[in-house]
């Protein structure tokens, strides 16, 4: 591993973002042992003018370790590292001072043999990211003589739409490579969606069984019990497409439905990645259902006429030799019944059934992303005892059993593990990007434009009963029990 000097930079350092996610895995990382104090060093940048202690107060609210012996000390420890420096997003001013900041640190540390290398983590809106980062490329490039490297971090939402979208692709892409832009989708760093392509590829049971031939239908399901609280004016912007299914829920279908990779290199799987996306056939409105949840529109921050969507089903079609005709069911909605994150793959049935047991259920794989990460396949069985009858049941791998005292990293701890490492595989190449906004474009501003609408749910429902004909149309079949 690389050694020397390593500054992490925070950007937008006050904010809901940093605060809850950023300086939580950062200190997760550090109790670990990944962020050696000798070597280390954290900048919080933020426009509001406060002392490094206030940044400290604020941060420490947010910092839970269930890893470390000695919690109360290591928080104090981890805050000693960061340090504020407040400026402007788009002056010079700002970032010649953090350059100045990030330098005296480099020179306290220089008896440290290595290079310097700087972690710029905009947890910022997207507005301010091409001053942000022109700000960085003109001031704050690492330029120790021992080498050593420069890298952002981003956030979704990256752009709107295919040509916003682009176009901010292009303003950053003119100042930094593309391995120097990590793009993140929390989603990717989350366990069970990182086991996916072992699950795929390393397994026999599943290598012939993984196509057209043998499964029916592929659901991708996210659900939160809770609605926009307190995010109304973000969301409504974006909506449950852009917020959740264009890039959680289609980076996981990425990982079902794609090819082997050549090998394990980023590249090699993201290039399959791509390859998916863009054999996505056009979405066709009839295989779409919105809908809205009732309430959503108290929210002040909410406009009394919003046409936004917090609920969607999507069926996407993959044009190609193993996934022709296989609807891939995307589904994502705010203010259901239950918060849960879950792949279902369900099976044809068996042809030639003698035992008559098709109507029970078919053979479903399901992988629960969240919560309580689990595997189960869904098989027909003997009903025990004297009877010839069948029932369903479960080959159930639940990770809080099989892996007990194991804990699950957190997936930004993973991702932020992994920029530091220069390790891209995780993380959303930009034609990736672009394959991801073509697909969805065209149904967003037909949305955008007021031409298709939502369906009010009830909060704390299933969403719109259409959404459930729509999945049962495309040939899910509801079972029952687990
Ligand atoms: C974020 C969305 O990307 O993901 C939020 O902006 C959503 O609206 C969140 O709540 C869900 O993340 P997780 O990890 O809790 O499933």
């Amino acid at each position: 591993p690389e050694t020397g000097c390593l500054s992490i930079i925070v950007l937008g350092a006050s904010g809901d973002l940093a605060k809850k996610k950023t300086f939580p895995a950062l200190f997760n990382l550090y109790c670990q042992g990944f962020l050696p104090p000798d070597e280390v060093h954290i900048f919080g940048y933020a426009r509001t003018k406060i002392s490094d202690d206030d940044l400290r107060n604020r941060v420490c609210g947010y910092l839970v370790n269930d890893r470390s012996a000695s919690p109360s000390e290591d928080v104090s420890k981890f805050l000693q590292l960061i340090q504020y420096v407040s400026g402007s997003y788009d002056g010079a001013d700002g970032f010649q001072l953090l350059d100045k900041e990030i330098t005296k640190h480099e020179i306290s540390k220089s008896s440290q043999e290595g290079s310097s290398r700087r972690l710029f983590y905009l947890a910022l809106p997207p507005s301010v990211y091409p001053s942000v980062c022109r700000m960085i490329r003109k001031y704050c490039m690492n330029k120790s003589d021992l080498g050593g490297w420069t890298r952002i971090v981003v956030e979704k939402p990256f752009g709107k739409d295919l040509d916003s979208a682009e176009q901010l692709s292009s303003q950053i892409g003119e100042l930094f490579d593309e391995p120097q832009i990590y793009r993140i989708d929390h989603y990717l760093g989350k366990e069970l969606v990182q086991n996916l392509l072992v699950l795929r590829f390393a397994n026999r049971f599943f290598l012939p069984l993984w196509n057209r031939d043998n499964i029916d239908n592929v659901q991708i399901v996210f659900r939160e019990d809770f609605g926009t609280e307190g995010r109304g004016g973000y969301f409504d912007e974006y909506g449950i497409i852009r917020d959740i299914i264009q890039n959680h829920l289609l980076q996981v279908l990425c990982l079902v439905a794609m090819e082997k990779p050549v090998s394990l290199k980023p590249e090699h799987i993201r290039d399959e990645k791509v390859k998916v996306l863009q054999s996505v056939l056009p979405i066709k409105d009839e295989e779409v259902v919105l809908g809205q949840y009732e309430g959503y529109r108290d929210d002040p921050t909410v406009p009394n006429h919003s046409n936004t969507p917090t609920f969607a089903t999507v069926i996407l079609r993959i044009h190609n030799e193993r996934w022709e005709g296989v609807p891939f069911i995307l589904k994502a909605g705010k203010a259901l019944n239950s918060r849960k994150a879950e792949i279902r793959v369900q099976f044809k049935d068996v042809p030639g059934d003698i035992f008559k047991c098709q109507k029970q259920g078919r053979n479903e794989f399901v992988i629960r992303l969240q919560p309580s990460e689990a595997m189960y396949m869904k098989l027909t069985v003997k009903q025990p005892g004297l009877e010839m009858s069948t029932v369903q049941s479960e080959l159930d791998l639940s990770y809080r059993q099989r892996y007990q005292g194991v804990t699950i990293p957190e997936a930004y701890e993973r991702l932020i593990l992994d920029t530091i490492r220069g390790d891209q595989q995780h993380f959303v190449r930009r034609d990736e990007l672009k394959a991801a906004w073509e697909i969805f474009t065209p149904l967003l501003h037909r949305i955008d434009h007021g031409e298709m609408k939502p369906i009010p749910y009830r909060t704390g429902s299933r969403g719109p009963a259409e959404a459930d004909e729509l999945s049962a149309k495309a040939g899910y079949v509801q079972t029952h029990g687990y």
